[in-house]
């Protein structure tokens, strides 16, 4: 299968040539025609909550500088001082006061990012003109709790491009605050990733605790495309006995669920429990965690869970950032809690984080194999078959990502 055949392609791809994993060329057009022209997750909004607070973050390969203004406004703009390019903000996070200061010269941006402090400026001649050397300002968009930028200026505004996504999307987002965060590199494309959030077929082989915690989790529910390029997964009566499954997740999990404690009525999981792991294009996942919330955290019912990005570096080598977040205003038990359980299955250590990094890895390495040349994406789709209806271990949302992916890949620049 030819690359670019496939990728002119219109129809849905029910595979995916292998050499969109290790082509450098296809590397560096994802960074410019995807990573610099779709809203890319930055942080949650109380990462920066006062004046002069930042947060850098990588999207694609650009460096880019989230900071709150006096105004009390974000703002977003590519960190290079335009001066000599240097980054303006030291550190990952912290309070930069009224300016962001260059460590090399001295120039200074306020958190507007005009030029307002360059030392002895009369050697520029009088020609020189701070206002001509403001940072470059790139979009920033606030979706409940979460912080969106784009780098490139002509894309749609972040609802248009969440599409019918970002219903499905927004309570779980909306009055939420990071508790904490954690990143880690793999040696695997960052398509690998993000592809299996979208992945209901692997998790009763690959993670090994999930399905001696709930051995039919994946039996219902659904695996649904969410136009354009984002996707639901959803496990819905995932245990339908309780007990069994509060005393796996203790003996598998090390979670204590205080069942004797608990009125009658929540000695059992609600068969309405849905369990969702949402994706947005191209590289976000997002997992709350309703079970979570059933073990001993002391309050009760919060809304918990975690975030995760991935940024390329290089065919083969990925970054991932993981951002672990809870309700506003939680208890500092609820909170500890919270951190305790999902950064024990989630992050750099943790139980799953861990078998995915190990598939990613060899899948990465076993795509050097000069063997069969595609990667297949067709459960779920039969001959004829519309998609309506779906079960949890289809792909179709794999194929919406490609289907997408595809699009992006073949528009000329700033024309979407
Ligand atoms: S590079 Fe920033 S002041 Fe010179
Ligand atoms: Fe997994």
């Amino acid at each position: 299968v030819r690359l670019e055949d496939w990728l002119l392609s219109e129809t849905q791809a029910d595979f995916v040539p292998r050499d969109v994993y290790r082509d450098r060329d296809v590397h560096d057009a994802e960074l410019r025609l995807i990573f610099d022209r779709t809203w890319q997750f930055a942080c949650i909004a109380n990462e920066v909550s006062a004046p002069g607070d930042y947060l850098n973050v990588t999207i694609g390969d650009q460096p880019v500088v989230v900071v709150r203004g006096k105004d009390l406004a974000l703002r977003a703009f590519i960190n290079a001082c335009t001066h000599r390019g240097a980054l303006v903000t030291d550190h990952r996070k912290g309070n930069c006061g009224s300016t962001m200061k260059c460590m090399y010269h001295a120039w200074a941006f306020d958190l507007t990012g005009r030029l307002v402090g360059v030392p002895y400026p009369d050697a520029y001649g009088p020609e020189f003109d701070k206002t001509d050397h403001a940072l470059a300002q790139v979009r920033c968009s606030e979706f409940g709790d979460l912080v969106f930028v784009a780098i490139d200026p002509l894309i749609d505004d972040l609802v248009t491009y969440l599409g019918e996504f970002g219903p499905r999307l927004f309570d779980y987002v909306d009055g939420i605050e990071a508790i904490g965060r954690n990143a880690w590199i793999y040696e695997g494309n960052w398509k690998l990733w993000h592809e299996n959030f979208r992945d209901n077929y692997h998790p009763e082989f690959t993670h090994r605790w999930i399905h001696d915690v709930m051995a039919r989790y994946a039996d219902r529910g659904g695996n649904w495309a969410c136009r354009p390029g984002h996707s639901v997964l959803q496990w819905v009566d995932v245990e339908p006995d309780f007990l069994r499954y509060t005393a796996n997740l203790e003996r598998k999990g090390g979670i204590h669920v205080p069942v004797a404690g608990l009125p009658q009525a929540e000695q059992r999981l609600p068969p309405e429990l849905i369990w969702e792991v949402l994706a947005s294009f191209p590289n976000v996942d997002y997992q709350p965690t309703p079970l979570l919330a059933l073990g001993d955290v002391p309050s009760g019912l919060n809304k918990t869970g975690f975030i995760q990005t991935v940024t390329p570096l290089g065919v083969d080598r990925a970054r991932v950032e993981l951002i672990v977040y809870s309700q506003k205003g939680e208890s500092a038990d609820d909170r500890r809690w919270s951190l305790r359980h999902l950064a024990d299955g989630q992050g750099s250590w943790g139980k799953v984080s861990g078998d995915d990094t190990e598939a990613a890895e060899r899948v990465q390495t076993g795509l050097r194999g000069r063997s069969t040349d595609v990667n297949l994406f067709s459960r779920g789709r039969a001959p004829g078959d519309g998609g309506a209806d779906v079960n949890p271990r289809d792909e179709y949302s794999q194929r919406e990502f490609y289907r997408v992916y595809r699009e992006y890949l073949r528009a000329p620049r700033g024309g979407r």
